[in-house]
C-alpha cells in the first residue's frame, strides 16, 4: 500500500520532502488519489468542479473561445492540461466544431465521455501546436512545498516516521521562493510551475492560454500565519490526512502573482481576473435556464468569488 511504499522513501534519507509526499499521494500509479478516483464526484465526496457541476460553464467557455478565434484568427485546435474525466471535453466539443482535441491528464480519461479525444500523459507526447491551450483546476493540482518562517530563517515542512507513525518535520530551507515571506508565515510554493510551462510553450507556436483556478494574490498569501495547504476527505476538512495516504486531495490556493510572473515570460497581454467577471462579461446567463439558480449561485457567486480566469496570447507565425 501507499504508505509502505512512502515509509520505504523515508527510510533512505530519514524524511521525505512535503512535494514529493503530495506527489505520491495524488499520482502513484496504482494508489495515488487522483489516478484512482471515479468519473464523477458524487455528494459527499471531496470535491466537484465546475465542469462536473454543470455544462453552462463549458458553454460559456466555448463561446470564448469561438469569439477569440474569429478575433485572432486562430484555428480551433483544443489542448487541455488535466482534463480529468473529460467533462470540459465533451460540453466544448458538443458547443462548436473542433479541428483537434487533446487532454493531457495523468489519470484516466472516461472514453465513454469524449471518445474522440486523443489523450496523453506527458508534454513531450504532444506536438507542436497553433490553437487553445485551456484547463480548470490544473495548476492547484501540482506538488507543492510548504515552506515557513520561524525566527528569521526559513524552513520547509516535510514528512519522517515516529514508530510506525508519518509525522511533519521542519528542515531548513535553503532554495529560492517567489516571494518574501512574512515572519510566523506559511507559504505552499509549487515547484514544478516553471518547467512544466517552460516545456509546454515551447510546443506551442501561436496560441491563447486560459486557466481557471482558486487562490490569491502573492501579498496576500505571503502574509499567512496558517498557510493554504487543505486536505480533504469525503467533503471534510481533515488534519490527520498523515494516515490516509493515497485517499484524500492534497491541494493548496493558487499565487496568481507568481503564476502570471511565469506566463509573461512565454505570454502576452496576460490578464488575471474573477471568475463571476469573465462568466459575466461572456454572457453567462444566455445558457442558464430558470431552473438553474443554484448552479447560477454556485457559478457566480461562490466559485466566482474564489476562482479566477487567467488568460494571455502567444504571437507566432
Ligand atoms: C482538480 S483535477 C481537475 C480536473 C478537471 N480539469 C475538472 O475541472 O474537472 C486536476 C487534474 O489535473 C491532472 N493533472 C495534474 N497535474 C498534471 C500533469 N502534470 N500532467 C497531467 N495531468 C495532470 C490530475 O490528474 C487531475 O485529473
Amino acid at each position: 500500500m501507499l504508505k509502505e511504499i512512502i515509509r520505504r522513501e523515508i527510510e533512505k534519507e530519514g524524511f521525505i520532502t512535503f512535494d514529493r509526499f503530495v506527489e505520491l499521494c495524488l499520482y502513484h500509479p496504482e494508489f495515488g488519489y487522483y489516478t484512482t478516483k471515479r468519473v464523477r464526484a458524487l455528494p459527499g465526496e471531496d470535491f466537484f468542479t465546475a465542469p462536473e457541476l454543470s455544462p453552462v460553464f463549458g458553454r460559456t467557455i466555448a463561446h470564448h473561445i469561438e469569439r477569440i478565434s474569429r478575433e485572432k484568427d486562430i484555428p480551433l485546435n483544443i489542448l487541455e492540461l488535466g482534463g480529468g474525466k473529460g467533462f470540459l471535453a465533451k460540453d466544448l466539443m458538443e458547443s462548436f466544431p473542433v479541428e483537434s482535441y487533446v487532454i493531457l491528464e495523468k489519470s484516466e480519461v472516461a472514453k465513454e465521455l469524449v471518445p474522440d479525444v486523443r489523450v496523453v500523459n506527458c508534454v513531450e507526447e504532444i506536438e507542436e501546436f497553433s490553437g487553445f491551450v485551456i484547463s480548470n483546476e490544473f495548476f492547484d493540482a501540482f506538488p507543492f512545498k510548504r515552506v515557513v518562517k520561524r525566527e528569521e530563517k526559513l524552513w520547509e515542512v516535510v514528512v519522517k516516521l515516529e514508530g510506525e507513525k508519518l509525522m511533519e518535520d521542519l528542515i531548513p530551507y535553503s532554495g529560492s521562493l517567489p516571494c518574501e515571506l512574512e515572519e510566523g508565515c506559511e507559504y505552499s510554493f509549487f515547484t514544478g510551475w516553471e518547467d512544466f510551462l517552460e516545456r509546454l510553450f515551447k510546443r506551442v507556436r501561436r496560441g491563447y492560454f486560459l486557466t481557471f483556478d482558486y487562490g490569491s494574490s502573492c501579498e496576500d498569501l505571503r502574509n499567512r500565519k496558517v498557510g493554504t495547504f487543505r486536505a480533504f476527505s469525503k467533503h471534510t476538512l481533515i488534519d490527520n490526512y498523515l494516515e490516509f495516504p493515497g485517499r484524500a486531495d492534497l491541494t493548496s490556493s493558487v499565487d496568481f502573482g507568481y503564476l502570471r510572473k511565469i506566463l509573461e515570460k512565454h505570454l502576452l497581454n496576460v490578464s488575471v481576473k474573477p471568475l463571476s467577471s469573465f462568466l459575466l462579461s461572456e454572457g453567462v446567463e444566455r445558457f442558464l435556464s430558470p431552473e438553474d439558480t443554484a448552479i447560477a449561485l454556485t457559478l457566480l457567486v461562490d466559485m466566482g468569488r474564489k476562482f479566477w480566469a487567467v488568460s494571455g496570447y502567444k504571437e507566432g507565425n
